[in-house]
This record gives structure tokens, sequence and C-alpha cells, in this order.
């Protein structure tokens, strides 16, 4: 199950959280994992047997030199993973234009250039199973998150190319995806400075009562990377603790 025995995987934002997790999922799976991020990720990239270069992902040619990297340490590239990502908080009409800028060229032109040049690479790869690409919208891909509209308006962008590129890649033998996770314990949740309380809040939000680990959503970008999701294509899938499912319930005994 969820082989990736020998394939070439690239993962963008792997230095850290959910990157960090599903490139020791990839590794432990057998794939040669190339790691891109604007930080430092050569300890995760050490740790997995793995490579590091450093990306900025709002940067077209970094990310094409990125893929480059794969496939000239492995010959090819099956996997990407378009998960760097940055988040801010605030209501809309009092958000920073230059914030909200910036936040659309990491999480949405970011990947935007994965997907491009992904698929230039795969395009190489002969056989029914050129590649498959996933990248990591959100909950707020699916719906509305107040304080969250630059993040929200991002992430719905990112499942919008995922869909279209499955459409037009879909007869090429590429598998295009996202993972919509809901609140996920990782540094971008402390960066909002989120108190234990907050976060005792939030987990009430999801369905099973709780916050998500990395790992959970690494099993699932490992299980849409691998042959056994192969005919899964331009879907936005949530792992996300019941989050979407609707509102908790607050009522006592219900
Ligand atoms: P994280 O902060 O641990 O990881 C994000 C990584 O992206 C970091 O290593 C960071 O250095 C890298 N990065 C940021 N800007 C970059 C750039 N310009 N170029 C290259 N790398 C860059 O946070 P986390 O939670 O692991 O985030 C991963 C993805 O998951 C993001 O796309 C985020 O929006 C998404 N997500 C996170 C959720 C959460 O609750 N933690 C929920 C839903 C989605």
């Amino acid at each position: 199950m969820n082989s990736l025995e020998g394939k070439s995987a690239v993962i963008t934002g792997g230095a850290s959280g959910i990157g960090a997790a599903t490139a020791r999922a990839f590794a432990k799976a057998g794939a040669k994992v190339v790691i891109g991020d604007f930080q430092d990720g050569t300890a995760v990239a050490s740790e997995v047997g793995g490579v590091f270069q450093k990306t900025d992902v709002r940067q077209s040619d970094q990310v094409k030199s990125l893929i480059d990297r794969a496939v000239s340490e492995h010959g090819r590239l099956d996997v990407l993973f378009n998960n760097a990502g940055i988040e801010f908080h605030g209501p809309m009409a009092a958000a920073d234009d230059e914030d909200h800028r910036n936040l659309i060229d990491v999480n949405l032109n970011g990947v935007f250039y994965g997907i491009k040049h992904g698929i230039l690479a795969m395009m190489n790869n002969t056989g029914p199973e050129r590649g498959s690409i996933i990248s990591t919208a959100s909950v707020a891909g699916l719906v509305g998150a107040p304080g969250l509209g630059s993040y929200d308006a991002s992430k719905h962008a990112v499942v919008g190319l995922t869909k279209t590129a499955a459409l037009e890649y879909g007869t090429f033998g590429i598998r295009v995806n996202a993972v919509c996770p809901g609140v996920i314990r990782t540094p971008m949740v402390g960066d909002f400075g989120a108190s234990p309380e907050m976060l005792e809040e939030i987990a009430k939000s999801h369905a099973l009562g709780r916050i998500g680990e990395p790992e959970e959503v690494g099993k699932l970008v490992l299980f849409l990377a691998s042959e056994d999701s192969s005919f899964i294509t331009g879907q936005a899938i949530a792992v996300d603790g019941g989050f979407t499912s609707g509102p908790v319930p607050r009522i006592p005994g219900m």
C-alpha cells in the first residue's frame, strides 16, 4: 500500500510542519526526496536521506531550478507536493496591501509555478502514469474564513488551479489534487499567537474535538502521490477532523 519505491519527489515548504512530516512519509515509502524551502531544510533533508535546495516559491525560475535538481539527481520527476504557504490574520478592510500581495505571491503564484514546471517535467516521463501533483489548499479553500480573507482567496485559487490542471493534463497521465487540512499543529498555528485556550476553542470547531497532526495530512498526501489513488484527480480532499461537515453542536447532550 502507498508505495513510492524509487520515485523522485519534490516538496516545497518541506523544512517544517506538514511538508516535513510528508517528507518523512515519502522517504519511508521509498521515495527519493528533494526539499525546497525559503528557510534552511538541511536537517529534514538529511533525516530523510534527501537533498535540500533553498527556494523561494515566489520566483518561477527558482521553482524550475528545484524541479530541475530532482531531474538531475534522480533522472525524472514523479511526485510534486506544492506545500509552501504563509498566512496573516485580520479583518479584510484592515489588511495591508503589501501583505496581501506577498501572500498571493507565495500561496497562489508559488503553486502556479510548481504546477507549470512540474507538468513540463512530468511530460518527459513515459507510460500511462506520468506523475502526481498535490498542492496544500486548506479548509479555507472550501469555505469562508473570517479574519483570513487573503489566505482564503489564495486557497480557493489553489483548488481552482488543481481542477483545471487535472482537466488539461489527465489524458497525459498526470493527476493533480489538493489537500484541505483543518487546523494542524505546526509552527504556522503558533505564528498567529494561538494560546492554549485559543487552541482549545479552535479544537471544538472540529467534529473530532481536536486539531490535527502534520502526520495525518502526510498520510493523505502519500496516498495521493502513490498509484493506490490512480483514479483520483481534480479533487480537493479535506483532512479536517470534520471541520467542514457543519457547525459542531454546542448544546449539551447533543
Ligand atoms: P509551516 O510554517 O510549518 O510550514 C510552511 C513552510 O513553508 C515553512 O517551512 C516556510 O519556510 C515555507 N515557506 C514560506 N514561504 C516560502 C517561500 N516564499 N518559498 C519557499 N518556502 C516558503 O506551516 P504548515 O502548517 O506546515 O503549512 C504548510 C501548508 O499547509 C501551507 O500551505 C499552509 O497554508 C497549509 N495549511 C496549514 C494549516 C495549519 O493549520 N497548520 C491548515 C491548512 C493549510
